[in-house]
């Protein structure tokens, strides 16, 4: 098969193109080459897809019995689809689960209203989800439902998430900043769902390969905070127990949750996010979506957190002189007499 990955220079593209590669196929991707390098024996196009009178570099004359596209720019998607529809069998498109108007449901599946489009580009976070769906209308007016998969994709991690999401656990429970102890929310039974980008990568490809088409969320099996920082300790091999704190005193710290500078990752406040990262997924597993067990994908990630520099700033998290100060407060605070012995 001839395998176009638009992106591929950044952590989902490159497992695309990647598990293009694994399955026997002849892969290019088309990007700028800013994110990072291609997978080894991946051919690379350049091209800036935000210059409409550049095209793709050339990829356009060529004809490709695959698609698929990781944009989060309706711009670049309807170009891309204007000027390869006629010349590709099946095309990929990777949504997100942000489309969804509501994330309050647990179990809620793709029937959930969506956001009204936006065109708009760019990493305005608020805006993210509306262009999603403004992407998702571009390809399935240019492909037709018949030629197309929209994965609309939960968390997705794994070795080479730059987001530092799924690597904090098992990066902390390896290397904690207090002897013994993890600061963790007390949100233990709040449920996750963690998407390997491998699994999720090779299952766009193995869609490609036999023509599946959807529009489906793709995400992770459910599971809880809980048995992911469980997850995490037993893929750091380590000893380290979690210290839950609650989460709206957490918040009075200033520590938030998610992702981003200050934060402990993945747990999200249950009124508005309670069905977010608990979507049933079934449509995708009815596909072929399979999953990997939990525990790899975070020793997997640990393995390639532990070769990043350490100069490397993290994104998500805490830094250890932080997160000591945190767990000094947080036990003097449900014990005063520990305060008054630790100064
Ligand atoms: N991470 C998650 O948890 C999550 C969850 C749900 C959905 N998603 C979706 O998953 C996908 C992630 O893709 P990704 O990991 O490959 O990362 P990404 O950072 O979204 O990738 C962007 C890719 O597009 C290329 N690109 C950006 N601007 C370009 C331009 N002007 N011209 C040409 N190429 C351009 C980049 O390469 P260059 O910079 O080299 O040009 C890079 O390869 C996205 O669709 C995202 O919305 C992610």
């Amino acid at each position: 098969m001839r395998l176009l990955v638009l992106g591929g220079t950044a952590f989902l593209g490159r497992a695309l193109a990647h598990a293009g590669l694994e399955r026997g196929h002849d892969v290019t991707c088309v990007a700028r080459g800013r994110s990072g390098a291609v997978a080894p024996g991946v051919t690379l196009v350049r091209a800036d897809r935000d210059d409409p009178s550049a095209g793709l570099g050339g990829v356009e004359s060529d004809d490709w019995d695959a698609v698929v596209d990781v944009a989060r720019d309706p711009g670049q998607v309807r170009r891309a689809v204007a000027a390869l529809a006629g010349r590709a069998g099946h095309w990929g498109l990777v949504s997100t689960g942000n489309v969804y108007a509501d994330h309050s449901v647990p179990g809620a599946d793709e029937s959930t209203p969506l956001l009204a489009p936006r065109d708009v580009g760019g990493e305005d976070p608020d805006a993210y989800g509306g262009a999603k769906v403004a992407c998702e209308q571009a390809v399935l007016e240019g492909l037709g439902a018949g030629r197309t998969l929209v994965a609309r994709a939960g968390l997705i991690g794994g070795p080479g998430d730059t987001s530092g999401r799924t690597g904090w656990w098992p990066w902390r429970f390896a290397h904690p900043a207090a002897p013994g102890r993890v600061l963790a929310p007390d949100a233990l039974g709040d449920p996750t769902q963690v998407l390997d980008a491998r699994d999720l990568a090779a299952w766009m490809v193995r869609c490609a390969e036999t023509g599946t088409t959807g529009v489906v969320d793709a995400v992770g099996p459910t599971t809880t905070i809980g048995r992911l920082l469980a997850a995490s300790r037993e893929a750091a091999g380590s000893d380290a127990q979690a210290v839950p704190a609650d989460p709206a005193w957490l918040a009075e710290q200033g520590v938030g949750p998610w992702m981003g500078p200050r934060s402990l990752p993945l747990w999200l406040p249950v009124a508005e996010y309670g069905g977010f990262a608990a979507r049933t997924g079934e449509a995708a597993r009815a596909l072929g979506l399979t999953h990997r067990p939990l525990v790899e994908t975070l020793r997997d990630t640990l393995a390639w957190e532990e070769t990043r520099p350490a100069d490397q700033p993290r994104r998500t998290g805490l830094d250890d002189a932080d997160e000591r100060a945190l767990l000094e407060a947080w036990a003097s605070r449900r014990d005063p007499s520990s305060a008054r012995g630790s100064r």
